[in-house]
């Protein structure tokens, strides 16, 4: 996904420029540039990876304290250097960086040459720049020229204007793109995401939709107000910078992965009281009664966030005893659903941004139900457009595949069952629960500690190009994970079953060269689980079992990874981590780069 920073201070603007955008550099993007302000513009771009963009950057003199920067994950026109943002006018007076798809992109380029512009990239988002040139022409001085742009665009974006005539000033807009605003010492910093400034401040300013800001050393104006913004509408970032560096680790993957220990103690801290058998949470407090009404929940998500989501179903409805739905957002927000205000639509999303997940709040919001988030990333618009919520505190997750964040959403999804069957009067597994969740890092840490196990599994998988991963019930959503993490890093094309429909057509496909992964802890569903193995091992097909009983299945299966027992409800919190450690391990031999998958962004802004 395309990464904005901008920088505006007594400082020089390259170097903050590059640093943010080479934090940026895991979202995914195929060009790079950068803008600087100094009585004129200095646009230096390059297609590629930034390595490209540093060797020009260090050829063309920037100086300056004032510019913008980009990096894009092509949406429209091929990844070039002429596609490479930042876009600029006709004269070279403007330039801008823009996140988000401008629909209406072709009737006003068509517009804006008939009257003689001239295009030089084949970009929806240089027609911005065109259009604020055509306006400052007619005197329009730049904050007015794009507010008048924007009223005459139809689409998303998150915009930073410069213009070589107005000096230590950007402009920002927002519109379905996250933008946000960090405050500095008479300085300020803008970025797409808050990861990309956080090594020079902490105090953001989160952009809503639909608001322009001017940004200058001194402060930060909102849509024209003669007064700058004042610390109300600040929010501080809640983790440091080491945690978006590697830790040592060769990936973020791994490093993600093995501090998932951590990452369950930090989702549970302050929200469980063992000794009342109590959970607490603060970002629900408020809603108590209208929570209490509540006779349906709907949860929505997307990818691994959707996968929580189904886990989530299981635990609500038998911790809690609510009714309760899982949905893609990206169908949901298509649909006429049947929701009212008795009914709570819950948003799963690591990054608070999917675009499909937002726009199934917002659809949630016009229907009256209640509107709730599962959200990691604070401030985001997911966090702030949901009438309350719960944040996993799982820290910045770096690499595309979801891990340490899918986990997080299971804890606090357990928590959040526990708390609405609290509001019910419903008490009889919250002590068990509750204890079990305590136990969990040191049960993750056990599964980390033998990472041999994987590579054994991987020995077995060897140079397949196909798989299976199969589980019930609970485990069910597991293998759907399983397999969505071994596609996305290591390109085998893994598809994830519930167990018990294999004899309704997937059996086809075994025989010895078909490998199946079989998600099979001691639980209410191992006996129904071993006759699926039977009836595998009966045409031939190559078995890895996850099990808490390598003595139950070892004999029947070609590889086993054994992890602890816990209770049913929490076993899929480690089942899923060997499914973690398989793909990762899986990519690592493949010689392919885990953190970058081909194809992928980690946050899906656009539709
Ligand atoms: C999961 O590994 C993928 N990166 C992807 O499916 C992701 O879970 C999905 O795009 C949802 O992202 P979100 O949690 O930020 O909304």
């Amino acid at each position: 996904m395309c990464g904005i920073v901008g920088y505006v201070g007594s400082r020089q603007a390259t170097p903050i420029l590059m640093n943010g955008l080479s934090v940026l550099e895991y979202r995914g993007y195929d060009s790079a540039g950068i803008c600087v302000q100094n009585g004129r513009l200095t646009t230096i771009r390059a297609e590629g990876k930034l390595v490209e963009l540093e060797k020009k950057v260090k050829r063309f003199e920037s100086h300056g304290t004032c510019g913008i920067a980009h990096t894009r994950w092509a949406t429209h026109g091929v990844p070039e250097e002429r596609n490479a943002h930042p876009h600029r006018d006709c004269t070279g007076s403007i330039a801008l960086v823009h996140n988000g798809i401008i629909e209406n992109y072709q009737e006003l380029k068509a517009d804006l040459m008939s009257t003689g512009h001239l295009f030089s990239s084949d970009t929806d988002s240089e027609v911005l720049a065109h259009m604020i040139e055509e306006r400052m022409k007619n005197e329009m001085p730049l904050l007015q020229a794009v507010e008048d742009t924007l009223a005459h665009v139809r689409g998303t974006y998150g915009l930073v204007v410069v213009s070589k005539d107005v000096p230590q000033t950007l402009i920002a807009a927002r519109m379905g793109s996250p933008l946000v605003i960090g405050v500095g010492e008479d300085e300020h910093y803008i970025a797409s995401d808050p990861s990309a400034l956080i090594a020079y401040t902490k105090d953001v300013i989160y952009l809503d939709d639909g608001e322009i800001a001017v940004v200058t050393s001194e402060g930060v104006h909102l849509n024209g107000s003669p007064s700058a913004l004042t610390g109300s509408r600040q929010s501080k970032i809640d983790w440091d910078v080491e945690e978006t560096t590697k830790g040592g680790h060769p990936h973020f993957m791994l490093k993600e992965i093995m501090e998932q220990p951590k990452v369950i103690e930090d989702s549970l801290r302050g929200r469980m009281d063992l000794i009342h058998g109590r959970c607490i949470l603060g970002g629900l407090e408020g809603i108590q009664d209208r929570l209490a009404q509540i006779d349906r929940i709907v949860i929505v998500g997307c990818g691994s966030a959707y996968y929580a989501g189904l886990v989530g179903e299981y635990l609500i409805e038998e911790i809690a005893g609510i009714p309760v739905e899982v949905e893609l957002a990206s169908e949901f927000r298509y649909r006429k659903p049947l929701i009212s205000e008795r009914t709570a639509v819950l948003a799963i999303s690591q990054s608070g941004e999917t675009a499909d997940t937002l726009e199934a709040i917002r659809e949630a919001k016009r229907k009256h139900a209640l509107t709730l988030g599962l959200v990691n990333t604070v401030g985001s618009s997911i966090a702030r457009e949901t009438d309350a919520g719960v944040y996993n505190h799982a820290g910045p997750e770096v690499g595309v595949a979801s891990t340490k964040a899918f986990v997080s959403q299971l804890t606090t999804l357990t928590l959040i069952a526990i708390y609405l069957g609290q509001l019910r009067g419903v008490h009889e597994r919250t002590h068990a629960l509750l204890a079990g969740l305590a136990e969990l890092p040191k049960q993750v840490q056990e599964i980390l500690d033998h990472r041999e196990q994987i590579l054994e599994a991987v020995t077995s998988l060897g140079s397949t190009e196909h798989c299976l991963f199969l589980g019930r019930k609970f485990h069910a959503p597991i293998a759907y994970e399983g397999a969505l993490k071994l596609k996305e890093v290591s390109y085998v094309h893994a598809e994830g079953y519930t167990s018990g429909e294999m004899k309704h057509g997937p059996i086809a496909l075994i025989d010895k060269s078909f490998p199946s992964i079989v998600l099979c802890p001691k639980d209410s569903m191992f006996e129904k689980t071993w006759s699926n193995i039977e009836e595998l091992k009966a045409r031939g097909g190559m078995i890895i079992a996850i099990t808490t009983d390598r003595e139950s299945v070892g004999s029947l299966v070609d590889a086993c990874i054994e992890i602890p027992q816990t209770l049913e409800e929490l076993q899929p919190i480690l089942s899923v981590i060997p499914t973690q450690l398989l793909a990762y391990e899986m990519a690592v031999a493949r010689s392919l780069d885990p953190d970058k998958p081909r194809n992928l962004a980690k946050s899906v802004t656009v539709e």
